[in-house]
């Protein structure tokens, strides 16, 4: 019957490249240096994908992992969503790749350009689907591979982002299962679209020498809007949650934020009086990995003892579009 069900997370799984760029590895590369950046960001390094290795593998990668942590099958998926900008190609989407090297077969697969709110808005679909009763496991991703978009003499972009993935298999929810996705509250705001943002390789800057001579296919980005703005965003969206549910900062056990900026994540748990010590920070070993972060981040901590079943968690995300959001989940 439409609309009786609920979705929970069903298994997880990442992935990190082997190979690292580490603070000191930058100051050989630009004027920069490992004391400014951990203390203006708190990242230490970042994991950057062999030139052999493009978005799906680190997808597919991440996927199997989560695939065996549910327990299930690749033909128990019933639909692939990847949060990306940084696809194999242009076109067609990602999660195409991902079905054939997984080995799906005739389910929907495709991306989400959400940037860093990637994987939340993929949750929140793949929670809606679930809901409906229209599928049953839907695997999610988050995958990027940024490096190939850096400008690795712009200081202020290129020392803040790595590459990576994490994977999600949501699932229906048994009845009287209290695990589930809670809510979903997504926003974006294309007025601020210039702050953050990749000119070229689209019908309006179409790829050009002309575009590559001014250095439009690099991520360019302002920095000290985007700060504000993620910490006004991502505090309203939390509150929205927690507002939503009921659900008081403190019955919450966990925020896994968006892995951008250290600073970023202190002043938004601030806005709560929200303990630092339940606050999910990775971000000095991945960087910003934008759509890979949340659930490389959550993974981490579970693997790591912090985040445990039944426990409430607030994730929360901002990027560039810019969008936005938060998900109150029971894991
Ligand atoms: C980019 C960011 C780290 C810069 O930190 P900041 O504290 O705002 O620093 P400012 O931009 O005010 O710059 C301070 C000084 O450091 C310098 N600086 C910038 N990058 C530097 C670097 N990598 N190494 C050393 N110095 C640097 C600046 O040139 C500036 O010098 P000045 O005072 O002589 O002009 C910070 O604004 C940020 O994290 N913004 C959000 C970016 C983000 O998260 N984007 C993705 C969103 S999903």
């Amino acid at each position: 019957m439409a609309g009786m069900y609920r979705s929970r997370v069903s298994g997880i799984g990442s992935y990190l490249p082997e190979k690292i760029l580490s603070n000191k590895d930058l100051e050989k590369m630009v004027e920069t240096n490992d004391q400014w950046i951990v203390e203006r960001t708190g990242i230490e390094r970042r994991h950057i994908a062999s030139e052999d290795q493009a978005t799906s593998d680190l997808c597919v990668i991440a996927a199997k992992r989560a695939l065996e942590d549910a327990n299930l099958k690749v033909e128990d998926i019933d639909m692939i969503l990847v949060g990306t900008v940084t696809g194999d190609h242009q076109m067609p989407s990602t999660a195409c790749f991902v079905q054939a090297k997984l080995g799906a077969k005739n389910i929907m697969a495709v991306d989400l350009n959400a940037a860093c709110s990637g994987f939340l808005y993929g949750v929140s679909i793949a929670d809606q689907f679930i809901r409906t009763g229209m599928y049953k496991n839907i695997l999610v991703i988050g995958a990027e591979v940024l490096s190939r978009y850096m400008n690795y003499k712009d200081r202020e972009t290129c020392i803040l982002f790595g590459d990576g993935a994490g994977a999600w298999v949501m699932s229906r929810a048994a009845e009287g299962q209290t695990n589930v996705i809670e809510s979903s509250h997504l926003r974006a705001d294309g007025t601020l679209a210039d702050l953050l943002i990749l000119p070229a390789g689209g019908s309006k800057i179409p790829q050009s020498h002309e575009a590559i001579d001014k250095g439009l296919n690099f991520m360019t980005m302002k920095g000290r809007d985007i700060f504000k703005n993620a910490v006004r965003t991502m505090a309203s969206c939390c509150q929205e949650a927690l507002e939503h549910n009921k659900v008081a900062p403190e019955q919450v056990d966990w925020i896994v934020p968006h892995q951008a900026n250290k600073r970023i994540i202190e002043a938004v748990a601030d806005q709560f009086k929200f303990p630092m010590e339940r606050v999910i920070v990775y971000l000095q070993e991945t960087g910003n990995t934008s759509a890979a972060s949340i659930p490389l981040a959550f993974d981490w901590a579970v693997k790591n003892g912090k985040i445990k079943r039944g426990q409430t968690i607030l994730l929360t995300a901002f990027g560039a579009g810019l969008t936005s959001g938060s998900i109150l989940l029971r894991y």
